[in-house]
């Protein structure tokens, strides 16, 4: 099993996330991508994908998302597993919290990917965000806020990479 991880990220925030999500499950199980530099298509060589995003002036995508954004529709994600990760900023952006994630798993969901990781939105403190689910009690994916909660981050990492690799393994 291979797990591929895709991120975009402006400020190194997301990049660092994924780095060590990495170095948590180790190197021989995930490959990192920066999409800035591999774009998308290595997507298609992965049944697991882990996609970060961070989310920039007031809800919207990460740049480079944002310049791959159409490319996504063109993938078939029947047969893939898939769970998000996103950075945002709770107090400074209340009302927009980590939206690209929630922006990614609406583009996501027609192209048919089995979607885990969904993730309590307790010990947040927003007004709003599109990164929710219908009933509002979940994250989309795991949402990080390095500026305002750096220290719960690492903790978050793990206990959310462990949710996922249980629910991986009740798949298959
Ligand atoms: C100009 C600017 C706009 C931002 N807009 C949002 C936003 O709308 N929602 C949010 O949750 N975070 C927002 N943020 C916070 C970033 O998502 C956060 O800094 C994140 O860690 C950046 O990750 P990156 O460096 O991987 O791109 C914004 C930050 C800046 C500097």
């Amino acid at each position: 099993m291979k797990i591929g991880l895709f991120y975009g990220s402006t400020t190194c925030f997301t990049e660092m996330t994924a780095e060590k999500m990495q170095a948590f499950l180790g190197e021989d199980l995930v490959d990192i991508y920066n999409i800035k530099d591999s774009g998308l298509t290595p997507i298609k060589d992965y049944d697991i994908l882990i996609l970060g995003i961070s989310t920039w002036d007031y809800g919207e995508l990460q740049e480079d998302w944002e310049a791959l954004w159409d490319e996504l529709d063109n993938f078939d994600l029947k047969n893939k597993t898939v769970a998000l990760f996103g950075q945002g900023d709770q107090l400074g952006y209340t009302d927009w919290f980590v939206d690209a994630m929630g922006l990614l798993h609406d583009k996501l969901l027609p192209l048919g990917p089995q979607i885990v990781g969904y993730w309590p939105n307790q010990g947040y403190d927003f007004a709003e965000s599109k990164a929710l689910t219908e009933d509002k009690s979940h994250f989309v994916g795991l949402a990080l806020d390095d500026e305002d909660q750096f220290d719960l981050s690492e903790e978050r990492i793990a206990t959310w990479l462990t949710q996922v690799m249980e629910e991986i393994a009740e798949l298959s």
